[in-house]
């Protein structure tokens, strides 16, 4: 048996014995003598009677082993051309005092805490910041408008939110307080304080809850590591779901402990003292997991970085990177590396940059397309990695573990299960297909570590979005197959989840948006093809009869109303009026169908369509490429 082959096997057969032993890497206060807990199946728990503390396994253990003077962080903003590093002991003389400010503002073991920030190293900062007081964050990207930042205020019910006087995007500043005073207002709950970060660019006047971040740091003392069960949740992430209301994914302290530095080194190959990259943004779970966590319980560096691959300045910024920081492994969306590609096709910027350090690009967060991974391996010589995974699972379902047995890699698929993860591929009614069909993917139960143990405070809405449809089974919401090597291939969202640009987006959220314009009567928004943002969302809207208006201009006021109230992210550009949507004869809209289309599926048009020729005028539309 290969080693991967006699790992994947004993994390089946003996999840306690394997999950036992990877739980050494981890520093506990005391250690967990209970390892797969599943006293309430289905829902399961890891390590239930361990505590411990996140935060101090990602700075103090580094610091007492050695490790006090070695950068933990490093800031990149291509936008200010700036860059800084703060070493581990930097890291956690900041943390523990910002977990001092916070508990100044009242933060206790439990509380939530609101993070609506750039990317600085102070988002860091205030994430382990809540760790170390065993304070839950709930991180929001700063692309959300002010509606989405206070539908998760009123989720999270935060006592504290901490932002930044502003971001930086490459053509504009974006505004931070102002959306966060919009948002609070929104909402019912109501936050006790709000701790602002001036950056430099642009700052802010400060209202009567509003603390100073440099005052909050002067006020306090350093706060001490609180210990806490392995099962207390380290923090809330919202996704998108299939309905408009966010899905606040929870993330617990021990399992995502032990899971996130188990991967560190088997999947992604990163020892302590490796250069790591992870260009993605810290409101998305890639940037929870390894722009954070994962490299700083591993005790290697981690480069935080503002910008963009292509236009800050050009699309070489990537590969002067790794080479001025010798980056062993980075970790970006393929979206990223189609940009680069439109702007470099031939590799000129790639050429022109030292790579000698440069040892393997990991890619997630949507389909890896095999010209995307042709031209990355071609141009840059390393081994180009996809991974497949989710919020819910928070760190890799499948992957080429580079650490513990690198394998043979095959385009288009992100190659195997990952320890722990039990896939199958089953038909409509749970019955297992055979390799090389395709069906919907599912994760026998238990999940391992560091996956979701929750919804926040909705065990039924956990239960019932993802382990009802398939009994005993985690329902991942995308299909795909098996092949007869038990490679992995991952075909698409069987839901109404998109993916933007890595970004993961409700299609559901967005109707539910452009259906209050005043002059529509119904609409469906569908994922499209894009061939650098791999889909975008699209907008068949039908009009209210009688309705008068020019299309350019329904369609800009529709993209408005987006932006305002779901935030740019949402990359809405396009809107066609259409004279009816394809319907069932009870009037159920056939979304499935369309996005079947969409995707260029061969999809059976069901016998019960009201009125086929409104199809045949969508097909066209669906197939776009814009
Ligand atoms: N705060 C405020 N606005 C933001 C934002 C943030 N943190 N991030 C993005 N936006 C805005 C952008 O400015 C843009 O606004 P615009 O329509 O006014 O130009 C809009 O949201 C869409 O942003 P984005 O999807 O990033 O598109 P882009 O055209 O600016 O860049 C790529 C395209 C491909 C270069 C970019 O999406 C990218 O680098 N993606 C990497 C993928 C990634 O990080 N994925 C995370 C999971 S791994
Ligand atoms: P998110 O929760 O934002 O990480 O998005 C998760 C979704 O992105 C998954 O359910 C997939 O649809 C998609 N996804 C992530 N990684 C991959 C991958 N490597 N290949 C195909 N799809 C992916």
């Amino acid at each position: 048996m290969t080693d991967y082959q006699r790992a994947y096997k004993q994390s089946l057969a003996d999840p306690a014995g394997f999950w036992g032993e990877a739980a050494q890497l981890v520093k506990w206060d005391k250690a967990p003598k209970v390892v797969l807990d599943d006293s309430n199946i289905p829902l399961y728990r890891w390590f239930s009677d361990g505590m411990l503390n996140t935060c101090y396994n990602a700075l103090d253990r580094h610091v007492i082993d050695g490790r006090a003077d070695q950068p933990a962080v490093i800031h990149e903003s291509a936008i200010t051309g700036k860059s800084s590093t703060l070493t581990y002991a930097q890291m956690l003389e900041k943390t523990a005092r910002f977990a001092g400010a916070l508990r100044m503002a009242g933060v206790e073991k439990g509380d939530r805490v609101v993070i609506y920030m750039p990317m600085v190293p102070e988002a860091l900062i205030a994430m382990l910041a809540c760790a170390r007081l065993g304070a839950i964050h709930s991180v929001v990207f700063g692309g959300f408008a002010p509606a989405e930042l206070a539908a998760r205020i009123d989720d999270a019910k935060p006592k504290v939110i901490v932002s930044a006087s502003c971001g930086l995007e490459p053509t504009r500043i974006v505004e931070y307080k102002p959306m966060l005073d919009e948002s609070i207002s929104l909402a019912t709950h109501k936050p006790t304080r709000c701790i602002i970060f001036q950056r430099e660019q642009h700052q802010v006047e400060l209202g009567p809850l509003d603390i100073d971040w440099k005052d909050a740091m002067a006020m306090a003392e350093p706060a001490e590591c609180v210990s806490v069960a392995a099962t207390d949740p380290l923090y809330i992430l919202y996704t998108s779901g299939t309905t408009g209301k966010p899905k606040g994914i929870v993330r617990d302290n021990g399992g995502h402990a032990v899971a996130l530095t188990w991967s560190m080194k088997n999947i992604y190959n990163i020892d302590a003292g490796d250069m790591w990259w992870s260009a993605s943004d810290v409101g998305w779970v890639v940037g929870h997991s390894y722009i954070v966590y994962a490299p700083l319980f591993a005790g290697a560096t981690t480069i935080v970085f503002e910008g963009k691959p292509v236009g800050t300045p050009d699309a070489g910024t990537f590969w002067r990177v790794i080479e001025r920081y010798g980056v062993k492994g980075l970790f970006t969306a393929p979206t990223a590396i189609r940009a680069i590609r439109k702007e470099d096709y031939n590799g000129d910027f790639i050429r022109s940059a030292d790579l000698s350090k440069f040892e393997n690009l990991f890619l997630a967060g949507e389909r890896l397309d095999p010209d995307t991974y042709h031209w990355a391996t071609k141009n840059l010589g390393v081994p180009v990695i996809d991974n497949w995974w989710q919020t819910e699972t928070g760190w890799p379902i499948a992957s080429n573990l580079r650490g513990l047995e690198p394998m043979p890699i095959k385009p288009g698929s992100p190659t195997v299960a990952i320890p722990g993860y039990d896939i199958r591929v089953l038909d409509e009614l749970g019955n297992e297909l055979p390799a090389g069909t395709e069906g919907n993917i599912a994760i026998k139960l238990p999940l391992p570590p560091g996956t979701l143990p929750t919804l926040w405070g909705d065990d039924q809405r956990y239960i019932d979005s993802y382990l009802t449809v398939f009994p005993g089974m985690y329902a991942s919401g995308d299909g795909g197959y098996l092949d007869e090597d038990g490679y992995v291939y991952i075909m698409g969202r069987t839901d109404d989840v998109i993916n933007v640009a890595g970004h993961r987006l409700s299609t559901g959220s967005l109707e539910a948006v452009v259906a209050t314009h005043e002059l529509v009567a119904e609409c469906a928004v569908i994922g499209v093809a894009d061939a650098i943002k791999g889909q975008i969302p699209k907008a068949f809207v039908v009009l209210k009869s009688g309705a008068q208006i020019d299309a350019e201009e329904l369609r800009k006021q529709i993209v408005a109303l987006v932006r305002k109230e779901v935030g740019p992210v949402a990359a809405l550009n396009e809107v066609v009026v259409v004279p009816g949507l394809p319907k069932t004869r009870s009037g159920k809209v056939l979304r499935k169908t369309m996005r079947g289309i969409a995707d260029g599926k061969h999809v059976d048009i069901p016998s019960t369509i009201e009125d086929a020729s409104i199809l045949d005028l969508l097909r066209p539309l669906l197939r776009s490429e814009s």
